[in-house]
């Protein structure tokens, strides 16, 4: 696994107002949107794309096109379909897959409850969306789904890693074609498995507390 710390002061501004107990819900999802969308132009950076001829008002030339079959992007269900429309504001060219999974509160193991992926994801880029990667059981267990379904090239787009997450997914899958691109990577988890200092739950923050 490859991991990459966006190192931007825009981001680090929008995170710093992300982070803050005191920003609702409202700015709170606006900011997700915007964070994603500049994340999302480092993602692509190596997006497969295509010649396709153009003719501008001056003469023919040989433009870019993202290739078929389009990439495919997974929001980890909740808090990353609240990355999802910053995601699809940047790359419009693209189908969605659903992944629900709920981490065990106890236990912190991902359980899964619901999967709805495109039927042929091999050979197609794959960009896996969550805020938060914690010890790192739910974004493993979603690049497993899409590895078993044939998928070979996999980014996720975090907002705040912990390094027990980013170890776990090295350890999993040591390969390349694997990537986590972070606007942040925390001190690490507190005892109830929350990022430190992290940002809170990212799912209430976006949508509310469903205790
Ligand atoms: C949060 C978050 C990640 C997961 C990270 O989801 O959105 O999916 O925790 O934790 P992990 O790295 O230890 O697996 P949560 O389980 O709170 O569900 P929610 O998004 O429905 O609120
Ligand atoms: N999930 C969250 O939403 N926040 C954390 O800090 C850890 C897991």
């Amino acid at each position: 696994m490859q991991l990459h710390v966006a190192n931007h002061p825009l981001i680090d501004h929008k995170m710093t107002l992300l982070r803050d107990e005191r920003t609702e819900s409202p700015v709170f999802r606006s900011l997700v949107a915007e964070l994603v969308t500049l994340l999302t132009y480092e993602a692509t950076r190596d997006l497969r794309v295509e010649d396709v001829p153009v003719t501008t008002p001056v003469r023919q030339m040989v433009g870019k096109h993202v290739v078929h079959p389009l990439p495919i992007a997974v929001p980890i269900i909740r808090a990353g379909l609240g990355m999802l429309d910053g995601f699809l504001q940047l790359m419009p060219y693209c189908e969605v897959g659903f992944v629900g999974i709920r981490r065990n509160e106890e236990t912190f193991q991902p359980e899964t409850y619901a999967k709805r992926l495109p039927d042929n994801v091999s050979d197609r880029q794959c960009f896996v969306l969550d805020p938060m990667l914690a010890t790192g059981g739910s974004l493993a267990a979603t690049v497993e789904f899409l590895i078993e379904g044939g998928a070979t090239e996999i980014t996720a787009i975090c907002l705040v890693a912990a390094p027990e997450g980013v170890e776990l997914m090295k350890e999993r899958f040591p390969q390349d074609n694997v990537r986590v691109i972070t606007a942040a990577l925390d001190e690490g988890l507190n005892e109830v498995g929350y990022i430190v200092p992290g940002l809170g739950d990212a799912g209430d923050r976006l949508y509310g507390s469903t205790d």
